[in-house]
């Protein structure tokens, strides 16, 4: 345990204020120690808020990416099988292999193509939005914008798209650091209908090829099935849970600075770097994980191996040694080294995407409605460590 250290750690059952505002808790943590040893929510280890030591560990391949299920029973294999194929959890020649076939359905040039298909579907979704009514941004805007762009691009039918809601919370909830025995039951539930549905699908575009990414996939020779299924599962749960927060989040930040607000609606133009400081200041993806593989040193923190290293992606953002004021949103900072995405192997393969459908979704949706106003200001997130994500977002269009 780090020496003199009396923080109170965020409570899954008490009404902390962290779950609202995790900055001032990241902040002490990482005054005390920015390679942190203790426990948060039942877990031990190392937990990562400095920027550069967050930067070295995840370029570090010591550090091997994998998030064991410490709850090892027989009940949770669906998951566990699924995560043994995932991109995310593999490590080295298998991973490279992975990386290298999946990663040509996600190129930037690809991205920029789908531009003109994101513009409509935004504008589509708009459309059935009433604006005099107040409307939640998550579930009629983002949501639905994120799941026919990713649905599009996978193949999979849009109409099926409220299960992947429903599935993807269940997964992300067993993934994260609050999770319970019943939440991590559900998802094992939720596995086997997710692979019961690929394997259908898989089954479907084996003998009626489409122009989408589950028959690149299929005819990628060097991928096996069981590598095939788990990567369609991967990208439909990355594809929807980050992007959607990443459009929310921004929205909700500019709302709350009405003159970076201002700002943008002057200067459209100012988009591109406005998404980046959205995924910095609130960034979708808080935390990552890795297991030292063996004794590491990490400016000059001696990692043991096998401890388990929490990357707060959220807190290595807001340090003060790289960024300044890092708790003022300010759309032109420039430059913005920001570790959303992560960074070295696993660096996200979806950024591109994510980026084009943000600076899409949050540009039209403040040409169309200018007015936008919140109805409330004390909304609420999910209570997530590893992502922020609002629970809902009400405002009204005009
Ligand atoms: C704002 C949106 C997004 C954020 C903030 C985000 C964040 C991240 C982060 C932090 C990682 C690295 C995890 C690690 O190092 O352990 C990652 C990896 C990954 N992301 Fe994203 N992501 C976003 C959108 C997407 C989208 C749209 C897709 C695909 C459709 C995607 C697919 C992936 C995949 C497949 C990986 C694993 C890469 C690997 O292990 O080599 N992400 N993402």
């Amino acid at each position: 345990m780090t020496a003199g250290l009396s923080i109170a750690h965020p409570s899954l059952h008490a009404d902390s204020d962290f779950w609202n505002n995790p900055y001032p808790f990241y902040d002490k943590l990482r005054a005390v120690d920015p390679v942190y040893q203790g426990t948060v929510l039942k877990y031990p280890g190392r937990y990562i808020t400095g920027y550069q030591e967050a930067e070295a560990v995840l370029k570090d391949t010591r550090f091997k990416n994998r998030i064991p299920m410490p709850e090892a029973s027989a009940k949770y294999k669906h998951l566990k099988n699924l995560q043994k194929d995932m991109l995310l959890f593999t490590n080295h020649s298998d991973h490279k292999r992975l990386r290298m076939l999946i990663g040509k359905a996600f190129t930037l040039k690809k991205a920029e193509r789908l531009k003109p298909f994101i513009t409509a579907t935004v504008h589509d979704v708009l459309d059935q939005i009433d604006h005099s009514k107040t409307a939640d941004l998550v579930s009629d805007f983002a949501f639905p914008v994120a799941s026919l762009v990713i649905a599009d691009i996978l193949g999979v039918p849009k109409e099926d798209r409220a299960s992947f809601r429903e599935w993807t919370a269940d997964v992300i909830q067993a993934i994260d650091l609050t999770r319970s025995k019943k939440s991590l039951l559900k998802a094992g539930g939720t596995a086997g209908k997710l692979t019961a549905y690929f394997k259908d699908l898989i089954q479907k575009r084996k003998t009626e090829p489409q122009k989408d990414v589950i028959t690149t996939l299929i005819s990628e020779e060097q991928l096996t099935e069981e590598e095939v299924l788990a990567s369609c599962i991967l990208l439909i749960i990355a594809g929807h849970e980050t992007t959607v927060n990443l459009i929310c989040n921004g929205v909700f930040s500019l709302l709350k600075h009405p003159a970076e607000l201002s700002k943008l609606l002057e200067n459209p133009q100012l988009i591109a770097s406005a998404t980046e400081e959205f995924l910095r200041f609130e960034s979708p993806a808080q935390l990552t994980a890795r297991t030292a593989s063996e004794d590491c040193v990490i400016n000059q923190h001696l990692i043991k191996k096998g401890e388990q290293v929490y990357i707060l992606l959220g807190a290595a953002n807001r340090d003060p040694e790289v960024f300044h004021r890092p708790h003022q949103l300010d759309i032109t900072r420039n430059p913005n080294p920001h570790l959303a995405f992560g960074k070295g192997a696993h660096v996200c393969i979806g950024s591109s995407l994510a980026r084009i459908e943000a600076q899409t979704a949050i540009l039209t949706l403040l040409e169309r409605a200018p007015d936008i106003r919140l109805v409330k200001t004390d909304v609420t997130y999910r209570k997530l460590f590893g992502f922020r994500s609002l629970s809902a977002l009400p405002v009204v269009l005009s």
